[in-house]
């Protein structure tokens, strides 16, 4: 037997056989119970203690590992003493055994009793390491990690998917994204990312909106084009994936996650190219037209037929994209996107960074150059050629780990149908 050591967390099962108790408890953030073992002959009163445990209680149990583990979990701590911290007070309105599986709607209403099971609980300790290692990435090629306003006085991101707000009786807005902030901040450091909120009025639902979500906006200057943030990209979803199975693969593929065990490089095509090879299989697109989730859906298994789940299109048409990205030649712009597994994961471009294209740029749009001052006086001094993208991090955790619905991805989604908890 081990040291006495000490273990905290919920009753997940309890199995009495004769006159051993197991006590299946789920610690810290592991994926697999730890299992408490007590012995009638050895402590009745522990006996009488555990053998009335229930379901779903909080423990603080003292113990020593034996040398031999029996339990198929891999785990155990024959119990010294048990002290009960909490008890359920009701019936545990979800399964905590993961025998009976609950209602989607349930894993969200008690997600914090969904936590206690392994595959939802991996998921969110999957979560975390993919925000780290976007972190680390991007610290260690010298990003600065900047945080700008997310309630603002324009959007950057088109009219139709703002929430206003009232700002002490002026009309004010969530951020959309902090695409202006970031651009504007180029005047004066060369690097920079944000890992923040982000606000969208998207009136459908989804499998891959949310109202709320987390994006990590990157901007990088002195850009010599268009292809330095491309490759910046590929190797931090590229990293940032390898982290992730080195850290958890194993655990992810026993608990039945489709992971993405090798990203081979990512093939760049045009949007030209992708249109081609849409309209050759049977799509009926015009030049210009965005893809739908259909075409997106048709291009995900395309690639991946060739072992290339995730890919870049590229040189989109200038209409289909924001007024901030640089135009290429009359039709076309230095706007991308990244697609991972059929579905949008970022989309970025280089910018336009000389004033007087960009005030056009506005006036083309539609826009009115005056909401945008504050942003554009940033062009007049001295703004490198500089690009970078918006990532939607609630959707990488959905591809990266195989998931079918972008609401198994975030603790507390919001949704059209969904303001608590
Ligand atoms: O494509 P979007 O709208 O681009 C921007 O926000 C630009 N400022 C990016 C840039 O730097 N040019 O959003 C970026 C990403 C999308 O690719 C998607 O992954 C995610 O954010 N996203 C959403 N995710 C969930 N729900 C929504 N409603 C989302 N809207 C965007």
């Amino acid at each position: 037997m081990s040291e006495p050591r000490q273990v905290t967390g919920w009753v997940s099962n309890v199995k009495i056989l004769g006159k051993i108790a197991f006590i299946e408890v789920i610690d810290d953030l592991s994926l697999t119970p730890i299992t408490i073992v007590v012995k009638k002959e050895t402590n009745s009163e522990l006996w009488e203690l555990v053998s009335k445990v229930k379901l779903g209680s909080a423990l603080k149990i003292e113990g020593k590992e034996p040398q031999q583990v029996v339990s198929k979990k891999g785990r155990e701590l024959h119990a010294e003493e048990v002290q009960i911290l909490a008890e359920p007070q009701d019936l545990l309105p979800i399964d905590v055994t993961g025998k009976t599986p609950a209602s989607f709607d349930d894993y969200i209403n008690y997600r914090y009793l969904a936590l206690r099971l392994p595959k939802i609980r991996a998921v969110f300790v999957a979560r975390s390491i993919i925000f780290q290692e976007v972190r680390n990435f991007l610290t260690s090629r010298g990003f600065l990690e900047v945080n700008t306003p997310k309630i603002v006085k324009a959007g950057a991101e088109g009219g139709a998917t703002l929430f206003s707000v009232d700002y002490f009786g002026e009309k004010a807005f969530l951020a959309q994204s902090p695409q202006l902030y970031k651009q504007m901040l180029m005047c004066g450091v060369p690097r920079v990312f944000e890992v923040g909120p982000f606000f969208r009025a998207e009136k459908f639902s989804t499998t891959r909106h949310l109202n709320e979500g987390w994006g990590l906006d990157v901007e990088m200057g002195f850009i010599n084009d268009v292809n330095d943030v491309l490759s910046l990209l590929e190797e931090l979803v590229t990293h940032v994936n390898k982290r992730l199975v080195e850290s958890m693969g194993d655990q992810l593929k026993s608990l039945g996650f489709n992971i993405i065990e090798d990203m081979k490089q990512f093939p760049r095509v045009t949007y030209d190219e992708a249109l081609k090879i849409l309209n050759s299989n049977g799509f009926d697109l015009k030049w210009g037209e965005d893809f739908d989730p259909k075409a997106e859906k048709f291009l995900g298994e395309y690639f991946q037929q060739q072992g290339t789940p995730a890919y870049f299109i590229t040189e989109y048409p200038w209409d289909s994209k924001p007024f901030y990205i640089m135009r290429n030649g009359p039709q076309k712009s230095y706007a991308f996107d990244l697609d991972i597994r059929g579905i949008e994961i970022a989309s970025g471009g280089q910018r336009e960074h000389r004033y007087s294209e960009l005030y056009r740029n506005l006036v083309d749009k539609g826009l009115d150059p005056n909401d945008f001052k504050f942003y554009l006086d940033a062009f007049k001094y001295g703004m490198p050629p500089h690009g970078g993208f918006g990532l939607g991090l609630d959707r990488l955790v959905m591809v990266l780990l195989g998931l079918q619905n972008i609401r198994e991805a975030v603790l507390f989604p919001r949704d059209r149908f969904r303001l608590v908890p």
